[in-house]
């Protein structure tokens, strides 16, 4: 059974297929990680994330990179939405994507394209949405507790620009697949929200 999650930032996404992998007893994939990689990777080399070769060399990252905290920063998040609109990073890392997909036994994966690009065959797919206002609340009280301190006004304007690069880009943008079941977690506690990818999961086995 292969299940395809997307969503934009501070959706739930990420929770909800991590729940849905230890529900269903299957490996998960968090592509967004990948993007992070390049992002990083590009930062640290002190190379343009906007620059195709630039990020281009950079999609042959060491994979004990990907168990790194500094890929959940704020920098490594919006770095891998500028890398991620380039296609020839988006076909370095096609491959290794699909393949997780397809394993035997089936995977979970989240992403933004999982539904439409990676794996259009998947048994389910859900899109995770909630409104930017919300996302920006969840990702504000997250850095907190990391003692980060910004402005909500700031989150959210981060929130947008991000939401704008991924839907905008014409190489896999960030779009809800026709077959997608749309959970919106705006209202919703983790646990409802889980509960509800599940029931929706159920639904469509
Ligand atoms: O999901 P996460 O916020 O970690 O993703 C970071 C960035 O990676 C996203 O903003 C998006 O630009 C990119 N990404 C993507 N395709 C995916 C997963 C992530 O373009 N399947």
């Amino acid at each position: 059974m292969i299940i395809a999650v997307d969503g934009p930032a501070a959706s739930g996404k990420g929770t909800i297929a991590r729940a849905l992998a230890k529900h269903y007893g299957l490996p998960h994939l968090d592509t967004g990680l990948l993007y992070r990689a390049v992002g990083a990777t590009v930062l640290k080399n002190d190379l343009d994330p906007s620059n195709e070769a630039d990020a281009v060399a950079s999609c042959s990252f060491d994979d004990s990179l990907l168990d790194d905290p500094a890929l959940k920063t704020e920098d490594a998040g919006k770095a891998a939405s500028i890398v991620s609109a380039h296609p020839l990073v988006r076909a370095a890392l096609l491959l290794r994507q699909k393949k997780f997909a397809h394993q035997p036994g089936g995977a979970v994966l989240d992403g933004r394209d999982i539904g439409t690009v990676i794996a259009p065959d998947a048994d389910v797919k859900l899109f995770v949405k909630a409104t930017p206002m919300i996302r920006a609340q969840r990702r504000h009280l997250e850095l907190r507790k990391q003692g980060i301190l910004a402005s909500i006004d700031k989150v959210l304007g981060d929130i947008r620009a991000r939401d704008e690069r991924d839907t905008k880009r014409s190489d896999a943008p960030m779009k809800q697949a026709e077959d997608a079941a749309l959970l919106d977690t705006s209202f919703l506690s983790i646990d409802a929200a889980v509960q509800r990818a599940i029931a929706l999961v159920e639904a469509r086995m």
